[in-house]
């Protein structure tokens, strides 16, 4: 069993998943002005969006919240701030999922306050209803179990930090040496998914590179804090 529920998303499914979307918010009959993608997440989702919707209006909004390895660290705020006049337009703000919430209602009562736009709804592939602050008006999956969806745009990331999530994990129970192999092993085992080789060894090597491990007579050893 993984340790951490994590599905492995394909392209072809967030293309799927974004088409379904773009006919949710044809049928409502809501006709946005322009789309405004929370970085970094809402970036993929919110240009498909433009394609299925013939919206050619596209801006974004940072919005800080997540720390590594899936754990929530900071608290949710706009990164870069800045003013646009939207008055009389209608936005979509799209998020890739909602989870919390939080990034999505920051976004949205900054945008409200500073922005000014006429109307304003919500649009996310993924909705975890029974941990979301706030449901959107579109999504096209409930998710009623939390799991990490392990997005495209994000493989670099998560794999890194779930190795360095599993290094320091195992560390503590006093494993400091592994072999490449162990760790994909490991990965495999603890996430349920499989990245493929290319990752493994691009995570690897930013492992490396930031000096969390070290390379010494052919095995990876952790570097203690
Ligand atoms: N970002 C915030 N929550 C997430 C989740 N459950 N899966 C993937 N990305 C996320």
């Amino acid at each position: 069993m993984p340790k951490v529920r994590t599905k492995l998303v394909t392209w072809d499914e967030v293309v799927g998943w974004c088409r379904e979307l773009a006919e949710k918010i044809e049928k409502s009959g809501y006709r946005p002005d322009i789309i405004v993608a929370i970085a970094r997440g809402g970036y993929v989702p919110a240009r498909l969006l433009c394609d299925f919707l013939d919206i050619h209006d596209l801006v974004s909004i940072q919005v800080l919240h997540w720390g590594k390895a899936a754990e929530i660290t900071a608290v949710a705020h706009v990164k870069y701030p800045y003013t646009l006049d939207l008055s009389g337009k209608r936005i979509l703000l799209v998020d890739d999922i909602i989870d919390t919430g939080d990034s999505v209602i920051v976004a949205r009562d900054y945008i409200t306050k500073h922005w000014k736009p006429a109307e304003l709804k919500v649009a996310a592939m993924q909705w975890i209803s029974p941990v979301a602050k706030i449901k959107p008006d579109f999504y096209v999956d409930e998710v009623k179990e939390w799991v990490w969806y392990q997005y495209p745009w994000t493989r670099a990331e998560d794999t890194t930090n779930f190795f360095e999530k599993i290094v320091s994990e195992r560390a503590k129970e006093g494993k400091t040496e592994w072999s490449f192999d162990e760790l994909v092993e490991e990965f495999k085992e603890w996430y349920g998914i499989d990245v493929g080789e290319a990752y493994y060894r691009l995570a690897l090597r930013r492992l490396l590179e930031s000096g969390k491990l070290e390379e010494r007579d052919g095995r990876l050893v952790v570097k203690s804090e």
